[in-house]
């Protein structure tokens, strides 16, 4: 969630790290900070707010020197203050670390070094790497030993980057992502490839329990053995290079302005993956499916789609949910688990989970450098390139077009998705912008927003829901037009404003009744269809497409309406407040 960063070389390290961090904001932004090491000193700056924001307060990259680590925070333990932002230095002052993850047990250890006389100046469980650090190089006098001495005491997960007074950096992975850069003359260390991409393209992705160490003498990597480990330098894919907004306002408009191409080239390049997929779940007793958020809408619509159309069931699972029902998982089953990021760590877990009771898990990722790709016998990438927004669009369409594919096979061809025509539907949506523009400038007074959605357009109610409320931060419930009458039709007044996902399919005519329902609470009533009705107040059309291939086009116009109300309401839509990209915490 949060996003560190490290460099070593002959350039100066500051305007580096900030170049960095700005790009990889999107993992968390409640607060920056960056330290250099200059004349034997360690300089730190840090402070509230976004990377532009603290870099213009405090000129963050005009430290002097060409060591430095750099960090951007999303809190997990301690609020949003000066004191809690990262970088954290050690009593002495002679080392800084910075860290993403969470030490489970610091609490004790904090409590441990406050009694040999350690004092401490934030909330956060972070800080006590750094003293514990300064602890045990106090007692070696040497940087690999303390390195090891520390890391055998953190439980958790962690990824830190500890830069030593004498200019040595050290970084340790333990299930938080860390990444090597690799330039002519150079080091970088990151989260994410972002971080350094425009540097260098060479990178060494860390592996799970591996250290660090970077001095004059090179780089050199370690397990936690303490034994030197070989690495591999992997050329890392230029499409990372196109994470810029280019003429775009924003990330998240771009991200959903690209979907044409991406629903058309989702799994592309994975397509043997595919068939792979679609024999192992033929073969299959059990099917569960799993993801967190948009990605477990997708499973929910992955549900509907198999048994539709190719008679499978599959059961879609709330990866956070599972960590509470273990036994729910049969022996030797197929778990397919969908995440953007590859990162999630309830993801993560979930697939721990399956994995104990020997499923073989399969994934549609977007991150092919992610830890679910690890973890995983099978994995179809969804192919549409970066996604910075903090709000998945793009991502949501690509998975949703990859279990299209994966539908369509196990049903011997009976749906044969035609995305040509999906693509061309999403392109004529995307010009109607200055009605759905019209719309949110309406919408943001209102307080409660309620989609509706039946059958296999439930779930993409669910979605538009869940975009609305981070985007907008205004209250949004999906509910499935049946359940109406069981409760939700008591909230129905002249206040409230309700979207209809009401597609010419085979739910059309029972989302009408609903509708008119509503209507006669005096709710407003926002259509999305490709059918005209005066019910609606307003009718946001949809072209006509085969009735399957409905919840890949619908939830578009809502993206942008989410996406024109935040504008509305001054949020800034690529950076929704409290949320980070990679949600890896649990
Ligand atoms: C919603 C959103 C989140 C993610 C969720 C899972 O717009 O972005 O709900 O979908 O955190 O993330 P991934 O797919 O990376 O596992």
């Amino acid at each position: 969630m949060c996003s560190i960063i490290g460099y070593y070389g002959n350039s100066n390290a500051a305007p580096i790290l900030v170049k960095g961090l700005r790009r990889m904001e999107y993992r968390g932004y409640d607060s920056v900070g960056i330290a250099t090491k200059s004349n034997n000193q360690i300089l730190v700056k840090k402070g509230v707010g976004k990377v532009d924001e603290v870099n213009n307060m405090f000129h963050l990259d005009k430290l002097p020197g060409n060591v430095g680590l750099g960090h951007t925070r999303w809190a997990t333990h301690g609020k949003v203050t000066d004191a809690n932002a990262h970088p954290h230095s050690s009593n002495s002052g002679k080392i800084a670390i910075v860290h993403n993850g969470i030490i489970e047990n610091f609490s004790e250890l904090k409590a441990e070094l406050q009694k040999e006389g350690y004092t401490f100046q934030s909330e956060t469980d972070s800080e006590v790497i750094a003293n514990l650090l300064q602890k045990n190089f106090d007692d070696t006098s040497d940087i690999k030993s303390s390195i090891r001495a520390t890391i055998s005491r953190l439980n958790g997960h962690y990824a830190f980057v500890a830069m030593f007074e004498n200019g040595t950096l050290a970084a340790a992975r333990y299930h938080e992502p860390l990444i090597v850069g690799v330039g002519e003359d150079d080091y970088f260390l990151s989260s994410d490839v972002l971080g350094f991409i425009e540097r260098t393209d060479d990178a060494i992705y860390l592996d799970n329990g591996n250290f660090a160490l970077i001095d004059p003498s090179g780089l050199k990597l370690y397990n936690f053995e303490g034994e030197l480990i070989k690495y591999n330098i992997t050329k890392v894919s230029k499409e990372f290079a196109d994470a810029y907004k280019g003429d775009y306002a924003h990330y998240t408009l771009k991200e959903i302005s690209e979907q044409p191409d991406t629903v058309l080239k989702a799994g592309e390049n994975t397509q043997d993956a595919i068939t792979q997929t679609i024999d192992f779940i033929k073969h299959a007793k059990t099917v569960y499916i799993t993801g967190s958020g948009t990605s477990y809408n997708a499973a929910l619509v992955a549900k509907y789609l198999m048994s539709k159309y190719a008679k499978i069931k599959i059961e879609p699972i709330i990866s956070s949910e599972l960590p509470h029902d273990p036994e729910s998982i049969e022996q030797n089953s197929i778990l397919i688990a969908i995440s953007q990021s590859g990162e999630s760590a309830d993801v993560l877990e979930a697939v721990r989970i399956a994995k104990n009771s020997n499923a073989k898990v399969l994934s549609i990722v977007n991150l092919l450098t992610s830890s679910l790709v690890q973890e995983s016998s099978l994995v179809i990438g969804m192919n549409c390139g970066p996604e910075i927004g903090v709000a998945a669009t793009k991502s949501f369409t690509s998975q949703l077009a990859i279990l299209y594919k994966i539908a369509d096979g196990l049903c011997n061809g009976c749906l044969k998705p035609d995305f040509d025509k999906a693509s061309k539907a999403i392109s004529k949506i995307l010009s109607n912008h200055s009605k759905i523009k019209k719309i949110a400038r309406e919408l943001k007074e209102v307080s409660d927003i309620y989609i509706l959605g039946r059958g296999i357009n439930y779930p993409i109610a669910s979605e538009a829901a869940l975009k609305l409320k981070e985007l907008t931060y205004i209250h949004a419930e999906g509910i499935p037009g049946g359940e109406l009458k069981h409760g939700p039709l008591a909230l129905m007044d002249s206040n409230v404003y309700v979207v209809i996902l009401n597609p010419d399919d085979s739910t059309y005519n029972d989302t009408l009744t609903s509708a008119n329902e509503i209507k006669a609470r005096g709710a407003k009533i926002i259509g999305i269809s490709d059918k005209k009705s005066d019910i609606y107040d307003h009718w946001i059309e949809i072209p006509k497409v085969d009735e399957s291939l409905y919840p890949l086009i619908e939830i578009v116009p809502i993206q942008l309406l989410a996406y024109y109300c935040a504008l509305e309401k001054d949020a800034d839509p690529d950076y929704p407040r409290n949320l980070a990209k990679s949600v890896t915490v649990r």
